[in-house]
């Protein structure tokens, strides 16, 4: 069978770092509250000309030279994003015209936090169905620029990047052996719309709006959540937690991260961190975090790494591969 296997890894951050002491000088907080309440230390703001498009395509030119290859061996983009350059065209059309293509096709995934375990779903969907042979897989996001930065409740949260992987088919037995995407566990709840949104758009508004938080009540659903989608994902491929050599979750909070570890009995050795540098980069944390560990030889070929992640709508979803 055609298995989606990881080619190649890169990512990108703004050029500047804003520490919690520095967020002191702005809004009422501490870096102790920051680091207690959420693991934050800093995070990277885009600043002029760097923009959703500018670092996906930065991103995307890691994973190229990570892969070995030129944007001609690229056949489809798929970009998740919830802050795109424009309403349209499409991020990940953009960014193809960055990288000179004009054959093959781009689309956007909007799942907030988890738009990036959606799109490597997707692409591996387009892989197995023959309609793509290699796909750059982008996680890019500039969220700094839909905050409130008056709002002391998020503003600390969130930081801008991008991460990408080439996904390129590859014949595999169909056995959990083969590398490759083993299985997606996606899902979506409108009903819990308002715990987390951004509170304008063009069709309602006309303006870009900021993001509203309900930190509490993100909290109290996010653990049960993403373990939810994690046990399927297991049970889908008949893996175990003991297995499973990486977990690398959304990056928006080490209480979330540990608590979901800890009833999944996953010790906290097997699981990527970087919520300290990054903050929540929302639909790049993924794709920065498995460019740090697989980077500095954390994640190696033959691993199996399992993503997961939950966030606006609500969405969560989790992806087990092996590297
Ligand atoms: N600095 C200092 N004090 C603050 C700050 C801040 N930045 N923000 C809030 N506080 C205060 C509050 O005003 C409150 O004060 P009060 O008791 O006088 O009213 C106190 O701290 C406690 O506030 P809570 O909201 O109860 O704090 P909590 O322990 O719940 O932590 C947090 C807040 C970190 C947002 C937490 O709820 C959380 O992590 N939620 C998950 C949210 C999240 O990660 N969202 C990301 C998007 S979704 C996703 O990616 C999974």
């Amino acid at each position: 069978m055609i298995r989606s296997v990881v080619r190649g890894f890169g990512a990108a951050l703004p050029k500047r770092v804003v520490t919690n002491r520095e967020l002191e000088e702005t809004v009422d907080t501490s870096d102790e509250w920051i680091v207690q309440r959420t693991g934050i230390k800093q995070r990277y703001i885009a600043g002029e000309g760097e923009t959703t498009a500018s670092l996906g395509e930065a991103a995307a030119r890691a994973a190229l030279d990570n892969a070995g290859l030129t944007p001609a061996d690229i056949d489809l983009i798929i970009v998740a994003t919830s802050t795109p350059d424009n309403t349209f065209p499409a991020t990940a059309v953009n960014i193809q015209n960055r990288l000179g293509m004009t054959h093959g096709f781009a689309f956007d995934v909007q799942a907030v936090c988890t738009g990036f375990v959606y799109a490597v779903a997707t692409a591996d969907v387009y892989i197995r169905g023959g309609l793509a042979k290699r796909v750059l897989v982008i996680g890019a996001e500039t969220f700094s620029r839909i905050l409130d930065w008056t709002d002391r409740t998020t503003c600390v949260l969130f930081g801008d990047g991008a991460g990408a992987l080439i996904l390129e088919a590859a014949e595999g037995e169909g056995t959990t052996d083969d590398r490759g995407v083993l299985t997606a566990s996606l899902r979506s709840d409108g009903s819990h719309k308002d715990k987390l949104y951004v509170d304008g758009g063009p069709s309602t508004t006309g303006t870009v709006g900021q993001l509203r938080m309900e930190g509490r009540e993100v909290f109290k659903h996010a653990v049960g959540m993403i373990t939810d989608v994690i046990d399927a994902a297991f049970a889908a491929t008949g893996t175990t937690a003991e297995q499973l050599d990486w977990l690398v979750p959304h990056q928006a909070n080490r209480r979330i991260i540990e608590g979901s570890a800890k009833k999944l009995s996953i010790p906290m050795d097997k699981v990527v961190m970087t919520v300290d540098q990054h903050g929540n980069t929302s639909a790049a944390s993924i794709p920065l975090a498995l460019a740090v560990a697989a980077g500095d030889g954390r994640i190696k070929k033959g691993d199996l790494v399992m993503l997961e992640a939950m966030g606006g709508g609500f969405t969560w979803g989790a992806v087990l591969l092996r590297w």
